[in-house]
């Protein structure tokens, strides 16, 4: 990847539509996903049976497709329509797709409906992490879990240099040479993000990539066994919320 930091206005939330098969390709092949994040968000979401589980920012719904086999009743939004078109093509007619900017409110989503939201890799695209975390604070249980996988600012920081202090909008250059614009920002405005939403961290997890990589990406697995490039969080609804 490329990297540049700019200062524009903010993200346009369907910015994966122009190449969305692409990137959905990217991120069903690449070992960052298949060999890392996936398999630790999916270890971190738990067992799903009975359970009903709303994944926002979805993208091609590889997620939704486990989910659903694992036997959750599974919701799934996403702020661009054609990754919502690869997902509707890979779980058919009877589940329930939703184009919504995560930075806007969610009107279909009833209060307390959900007993898990799963957000992974899309954190770092919202413009307005308040109204997303409020909303996702409305439509869960009050024991519902809330799992995010977003980039890890200790990656961003060895990426782009600058200060890990930092929040600003970066550009990225992606392998299929696309430009994909996010937040970079420090723990602790991510975590304040989530307090003042409501929210208490139950569990982070810094993943380590799954060992098959060693063989497979010698070069990948050495830097993510050095520095993680992604950051887990399980949050609960603050009981005081
Ligand atoms: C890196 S992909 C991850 C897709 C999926 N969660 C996965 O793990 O395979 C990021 C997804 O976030 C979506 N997205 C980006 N900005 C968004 C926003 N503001 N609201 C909703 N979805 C957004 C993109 O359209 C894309 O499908």
């Amino acid at each position: 990847m490329v990297h540049s930091s700019e200062t524009t206005a903010g993200i346009k939330p369907n910015q994966y539509d122009e190449h969305a098969e692409q990137f959905a390709a990217h991120m069903e092949s690449q070992p960052y996903n298949v060999l890392y994040e996936r398999p630790a968000t999916r270890e971190l979401v738990g067992d799903v049976a009975g359970l009903d589980v709303l994944d926002v920012a979805c993208g091609a719904g590889a997620l939704l497709e486990d989910l659903t086999a694992s036997g959750a009743r599974v919701v799934g939004s996403d702020a661009s329509q054609p990754m919502l078109d690869m997902a509707r093509q890979r779980l058919g007619p009877d589940t329930p797709l939703h184009l919504q900017d995560c930075s806007a409110p969610f009107p279909w989503a009833h209060d307390a409906s959900f007993d898990l939201v799963v957000m992974a890799l899309a954190y770092h695209y919202l413009n307005d992490h308040a109204s997303f975390l409020r909303e996702m604070h409305r439509v869960l249980r009050s024991d519902g879990s809330f799992v995010i996988s977003t980039h890890h600012p200790t990656d961003d920081l060895r990426r782009l240099g600058g200060s890990y202090f930092d929040t600003e909008l970066n550009t990225d250059i992606w392998g299929t040479g696309d430009p994909v614009v996010s937040w970079r920002m420090p723990l602790t405005v991510m975590t304040e993000q989530f307090r003042d939403a409501g929210f208490l961290i139950e569990r982070i997890v810094e993943p380590r990539p799954l060992p098959e990589m060693a063989t497979s990406n010698p070069d990948v697995f050495n830097k993510l066994e050095h520095c993680p490039a992604f950051i887990l969080f399980r949050l609960i609804k603050s009981p005081k919320s």
